[in-house]
C-alpha cells in the first residue's frame, strides 16, 4: 500500500520543557483507517499538530508522500491543501454566520471559481447529511451536526486525509452513529485515509485498518485493533479500561 504519511522517531517537546511525543514511528497508507488511542495527556493532539506540520518536530520527522515536511511556507500550504483536520471542539473551527459560508470558506481561499464552489458546497453538505442546515448559524447546532459541518467545511477541500480529533467526544449514540456513517462513506467511498484519535477501543477504533496505543508520549502498542482488545494487560497498563469499579 502507498503510504502518504510516515513518521521516523518522531518527538516534541512543548517549550517550557514538557515531553509530549518520544519516538514515534507511524504510517498512514492510502485508503488507510489508523486509530491513535490513548488516555488524557498521553499526546495525541500533539501527534495530530505534528502531521499536518501545525508543529514543527523537536526529534526525528514527518514524511509527506515520501518528502520530508521542510516548514516553509510553500511545503506547509501543499501539505494543508491535503490533509484536513477536525479539531476536538468543533467552535474552535466554525465561525460564519452560515453553515453554508462556513462550508465554503476553503474552497473559496482557494480560488476556485464561485460555480466549483458552490458544487463543492453542495455536495459537502449532502455527503455529511447537513443539506437541511445551510442556512443555520452553526453555533446553534447540536454537537453532532456540528462535527458533520466541520468534516463538510474539510472535503470541500477535497482533501487526500482527514485527521479527527477524539471526533465522537461529546456526541450521543445517535450522533456517534451520523458521524461514524459519514466516515465510512468518505473512506470507502471517496478513498480518504482517516486517522482519529480516542481515548478507548470503541467501535470507531475497532473499525480502524491498525491501532496505535499511545502512552506518556510513546507508543507502547501497534497492530491490529481487534487483537489489542484481547489483551486485557496491556489496557488496563495503558489506561483504556477502568479499574474500579463501584460496588452495589
Ligand atoms: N501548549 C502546551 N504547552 C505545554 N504543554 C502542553 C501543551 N499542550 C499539551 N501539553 C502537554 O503535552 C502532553 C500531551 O498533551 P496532548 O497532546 O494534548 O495529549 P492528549 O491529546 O492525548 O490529551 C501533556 O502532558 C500536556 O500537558
Ligand atoms: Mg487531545
Amino acid at each position: 500500500m502507498r503510504r502518504i504519511i510516515v513518521t521516523e522517531r518522531l518527538g516534541y517537546d512543548y517549550p517550557e520543557g514538557t515531553r509530549a511525543l518520544r519516538d514515534v514511528d507511524l504510517e498512514v497508507g492510502e485508503g488507510s483507517k489508523v486509530a491513535v488511542i490513548g488516555p488524557n495527556g498521553s499526546g495525541k493532539t500533539t501527534l495530530l499538530n505534528l502531521l499536518v506540520g501545525l508543529l514543527k518536530p523537536t526529534a526525528g520527522e514527518v514524511l509527506f508522500e515520501g518528502r520530508p515536511l521542510t516548514y516553509d511556507r510553500r511545503t506547509l500550504s501543499m501539505v494543508r491543501r491535503q490533509v484536513g483536520v477536525l479539531f476536538q471542539n468543533p467552535d474552535d473551527q466554525l465561525f460564519a454566520p452560515t453553515v453554508w459560508q462556513d462550508v465554503a470558506f476553503g474552497p473559496h481561499n482557494m480560488g476556485l471559481p464561485a460555480g466549483e464552489v458552490r458544487s463543492r458546497v453542495e455536495n459537502a453538505l449532502e455527503l455529511m447529511g447537513v443539506e437541511g442546515l445551510r442556512d443555520k448559524p452553526p453555533h446553534l447546532l447540536s454537537g453532532g451536526e456540528k462535527k458533520r459541518v466541520a468534516i463538510a467545511g474539510l472535503i470541500a477541500t477535497d482533501p487526500k486525509v482527514l485527521l479527527l480529533d477524539e471526533p465522537l467526544g461529546g456526541l450521543d449514540m445517535e450522533g456517534v452513529d451520523r458521524l461514524m456513517d459519514a466516515l465510512e462513506l468518505l473512506n470507502v467511498e471517496k478513498g480518504i485515509s482517516l486517522v482519529y484519535t480516542g481515548h478507548s477501543l470503541d467501535d470507531l477504533a475497532l473499525w480502524a485498518d491498525e491501532a496505535y496505543i499511545l502512552r506518556e508520549g510513546m507508543v507502547v502498542s501497534r497492530g491490529r485493533p481487534g487483537e489489542m482488545l484481547l489483551d486485557r494487560e496491556l489496557l488496563m497498563g495503558c489506561g483504556l479500561i477502568r479499574k474500579r469499579r463501584l460496588s452495589s
